[in-house]
């Protein structure tokens, strides 16, 4: 009775108030002996007793029991319709079937219907093992199920955070392997979450060396805080990932996963670079600005007196003309320097001051023809071939015809001075195609068979003074000036080297509003 009494203990209700029993039972005087049964095992209840559907239905609501017994078969009502009504209701209640003489059968038909134990009327000393019994197994199976929704529900928030969010989760096992990559990369990279898992050539760390996905690995978690890595997109993009790992420990201590976050960080890296370079411009336009200043300022001091020692040396060469040899050579050496120096101080002139254009409608081609001419002797000299290729349907272009022709002569010049040893010029004229339309963009192109610039000086060329040329050669303002002037024209130009040898000069004109 002790034991029993003691394993009912812990069937009782958890907050102290009597076991609630709801007997279906026609005979009183078998109901009592049932109660007396428990009471022996000080067991603390209450409890009610129908004989009908109609009763046991309302007592179910009313009564609120903890646990059913129930005789086999009453008059009007029996174990199994208790059962059917349970299971109709869907209630689950521990049921206990109390029988007088009946055979097993009966006893399992009714544990096959739901009934959890059957005692018989003459040995009820095993009752209140056998509801202790009952009340235990459906409250460890409420339990469990308990636990199973919270699993499921839990489940489900981490599938919803993993598959909504916007970066990249990756689940790998302690050797690399990735065993999960979250759908946000069908987002992200357009890639399916088994490609990207597979495929090595999706990934790019900054260390080639380090494979894939132990360098995930290594990167996200070993060298601590956020690392980048690439991932490619199907669009043949690479993209840039800040990774931020963690282990996954289990209960021994002992690493199992690895938890690596990747957010796309292309476009933010994208307008930093912006920044960066438009902050470069700035620093190079202001640099450009305070030489362009100085360069004035000396030109200016220095243009006067270069006319009056002009103007001199030229009247001592008339007067002394027919006199002395020396004097004569001397003063046409003066002469040659002094104009020299005179052509670098319009250079610089030309680079330092605003610059205001004198614009009018004209041909490009009669441009380029004119600097042809002044150079005519140039290319002689140097046994250059000048090839020349100019479309005849151009429309005409706001142009100061003085400074795009200074332009060409510089641009030629410069072809010239890369082709020491000869070589061909070829200076060409066409309108732009665009989407398959002729467009209202005017190209030119100056191209040489010379030495070409180095590719490390390419980004130098139009700054001023940036010559490659021995001194006295060059001053480094011819592409400065050109460039100036093409800005002034809101036309473009691009200096680049050929795979063939040699520079080409692309220089593009919009048409104005009216054409
Ligand atoms: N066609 C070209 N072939 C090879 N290098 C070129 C060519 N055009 C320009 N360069 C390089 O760019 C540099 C700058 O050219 P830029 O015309 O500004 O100055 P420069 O020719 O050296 O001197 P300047 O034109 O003032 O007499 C040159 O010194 C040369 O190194
Ligand atoms: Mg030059």
């Amino acid at each position: 009775v002790s034991v029993a009494g003691a394993a009912l203990g812990a069937a009782l209700p958890g907050d102290g108030s009597p076991l609630r029993i709801l007997m279906v039972e026609d005979v009183e005087t078998d109901a009592e002996l049932v109660l007396a049964a428990l009471r022996r095992a000080q067991l603390a209840f209450t409890a009610r007793r129908c004989e009908t559907a109609a009763d046991f239905v309302r007592l179910l609501e009313e009564f609120d029991p903890h646990v059913v017994l129930a005789d086999y078969s009453l008059p009007q009502f029996s174990a199994l319709d208790a059962l059917a009504l349970l299971r109709e209701q869907r209630v689950r209640l521990p049921f206990v079937l109390v029988t007088g003489t009946q055979t097993e059968e009966i006893a399992v038909q009714c544990i096959k219907e739901g009934a959890d134990d059957y005692v018989l009327k003459e040995r009820l000393a095993r009752l209140p093992a056998a509801v202790s019994r009952a009340i235990q197994t459906h409250r460890t199976e409420r339990e469990k199920e308990h636990a199973e929704d919270a699993l499921r529900s839990s489940e489900e928030r981490y599938r919803l955070i993993a598959e909504n969010t916007r970066d990249l989760i990756c689940l790998l096992d302690p050797n690399g392997a990735v065993l999960y990559v979250s759908p946000s990369c069908r987002e992200l990279l357009r890639y399916e979450p088994a490609e990207l898992a597979t495929a090595a050539d999706l990934w790019r760390m900054p260390d080639d060396a380090v494979g894939r996905p132990m360098g995930i690995l290594r990167l996200a978690l070993v060298d601590g805080g956020a690392n980048e890595v690439q991932c490619r997109h199907r669009d043949g993009d690479w993209r840039t990932f800040e990774a931020v790992g963690s282990w996954v420990r289990g209960d021994d201590g002992g690493v199992q996963h690895a938890v690596v976050v990747l957010r796309d960080v292309t476009d933010r890296k994208r307008a930093e670079e912006r920044l960066r370079e438009a902050q470069l411009q700035l620093i190079q336009a202001e640099k450009m600005e305070s030489v362009g200043r100085l360069a004035a300022g000396v030109a200016h001091e220095v243009k006067n007196p270069l006319t009056v020692i002009l103007m001199g040396v030229e009247y001592l060469r008339q007067r002394f003309d027919q006199f002395e040899p020396e004097v004569v050579t001397l003063l046409e050496d003066m002469e040659a320097s002094t104009r020299k120096a005179n052509t670098v101080v319009r250079g610089l002139l030309d680079f330092s001051t605003p610059g205001t254009l004198d614009r009018l409608p004209v041909a490009l081609n009669s441009i380029v023809e004119g600097a042809l001419a002044l150079m005519r002797h140039e290319f002689a000299r140097a046994q250059t071939e000048v090839v020349v290729d100019l479309a005849d349907d151009l429309p005409a272009l706001e142009l100061d015809r003085h400074k795009i022709e200074q332009v060409f002569v510089n641009l030629f010049l410069n072809a010239l001075q890369s082709m020491p040893e000869g070589g061909r010029l070829t200076v060409r004229t066409w309108r732009a195609d665009e989407n398959g339309r002729r467009s209202r963009a005017v190209c030119a192109q100056v191209e040489d068979t010379g030495g070409g610039i180095q590719p490390d000086k390419i980004s130098k060329i139009f700054d001023p003074f940036f010559t490659t040329k021995p001194l006295g050669r060059g001053t480094g303002l011819g592409l400065t000036v050109v460039k100036k002037i093409i800005d002034l024209h809101g036309a473009t130009i691009a200096v680049s080297n050929k795979q063939t040898g040699g520079v080409v000069v692309s220089l593009v004109f919009r048409t104005g509003p009216g054409e």
